[in-house]
């Protein structure tokens, strides 16, 4: 296998020593591979795409994030400036992936700042709870917007200002539920599968741009996305291994220097998705447990 075709598989239980050997591990496994590259994160605001600015920036990589909330990205530049030097800089954007003209403007202000682009991590994402016949439509419209559009329009930012550069990697942060049909979240999960085959479809087309594409396919991880997600209110049941944002996060950026073709963080993942092509039904009534509202929800 040529180092382009690699899937990875990342495991959890080295990161869980501690926040200060973790920082060092994770430091010393990051920086050999990413070097200083001008990273474009949108959805930088919180939880996965919060951590992998970090995550660049300890690597010394330059960093534009981009999300809608402005006090959280100002926070997240704090935290960026104080990390032991040498790290990189960080660029904060306010704007709206669903506006295809605020992520061409964020892209110009990256190259403005920074003068190139090498990565993008087209991370901002929502989720949405609920049966599709009784969702509010809003909702499904905009984890479309957001999940799909968002993608589209990163991408399509994004890949001029590689080919200026003479090359560049693309990692869509997508889920395991690309690959498992999934009630009462289908809109979501449909939308992953979208951004999923995007990212394998991409990757020919902008092999002769010398462009990678990575489909970076995360398993449940703690951050504000419970907390984000559409429609009905009610928790999806838990009792699924979690993994932390600062765990995705690592293996993002150590993606980022061997570029595979995709990333399952976890065995259990790995699992989940291969449950998902050879038993599909059963995967379904699992996936249907997990997420069908209890009566009084
Ligand atoms: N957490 C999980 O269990 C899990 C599992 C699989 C995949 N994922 C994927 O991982 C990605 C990151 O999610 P997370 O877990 O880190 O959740 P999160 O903490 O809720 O972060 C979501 C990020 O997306 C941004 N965002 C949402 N809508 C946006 C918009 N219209 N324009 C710009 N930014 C927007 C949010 O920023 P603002 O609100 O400030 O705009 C926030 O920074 C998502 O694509 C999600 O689907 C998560």
């Amino acid at each position: 296998m040529t180092t382009e075709e690699t899937e990875s598989t990342e495991t959890t239980d080295e990161f869980n020593e501690g926040k200060q050997s973790h920082d060092l591990f994770h430091f010393r496994r990051v920086a050999p591979y990413v070097k200083r590259q001008i990273v474009f994160i949108t959805g930088a605001s919180s939880g996965i795409g919060r951590a992998a600015a970090i995550a660049f920036a300890r690597a010394g990589c330059d960093v534009c994030g981009m999300a809608r909330r402005a006090e959280r990205l100002e926070s997240l530049r704090d935290e960026i400036i104080a990390l032991p030097s040498p790290h990189g800089e960080f660029l904060a954007v306010v704007g709206d992936v669903r506006d295809s003209e605020a992520v061409e403007a964020a892209v110009e202000q990256t190259l403005a700042r920074f003068g190139r682009l090498d990565v993008l991590v087209a991370n901002a994402g929502i989720g949405q709870h609920g049966a599709v016949a009784e969702a509010d439509w809003r909702h499904i419209e905009t984890v479309l917007r957001t999940n799909i559009d968002g993608v589209l329009h990163s991408v399509r930012a994004c890949v001029p200002a590689m080919r200026i550069s003479g090359g560049g990697h693309i990692l869509i942060v997508s889920s395991i539920v690309a690959g498992v049909h999934t009630p009462y979240t289908a809109t979501y999960a449909a939308s992953k599968a979208f951004v999923s085959s995007l990212a394998g479809s991409l990757r020919l087309e902008l092999e002769d741009d010398n462009i990678a594409v990575t489909d970076v396919l995360v398993g449940r991880t703690h951050s504000e996305f419970n907390q984000h997600r559409l429609g009905s209110s009610a928790e999806v049941r838990g009792g699924l291994p979690t993994m932390s944002a600062e765990e995705a996060a690592a293996a993002i950026a150590r993606a980022a220097g061997h570029k595979p073709r995709r990333v399952i963080l976890r065995y259990f993942d790995r699992l989940v998705l291969a449950g998902g092509v050879i038993a599909p039904g059963i995967m379904a009534r699992l996936a249907k447990r997990q997420y069908e509202p209890s009566i009084g929800d």
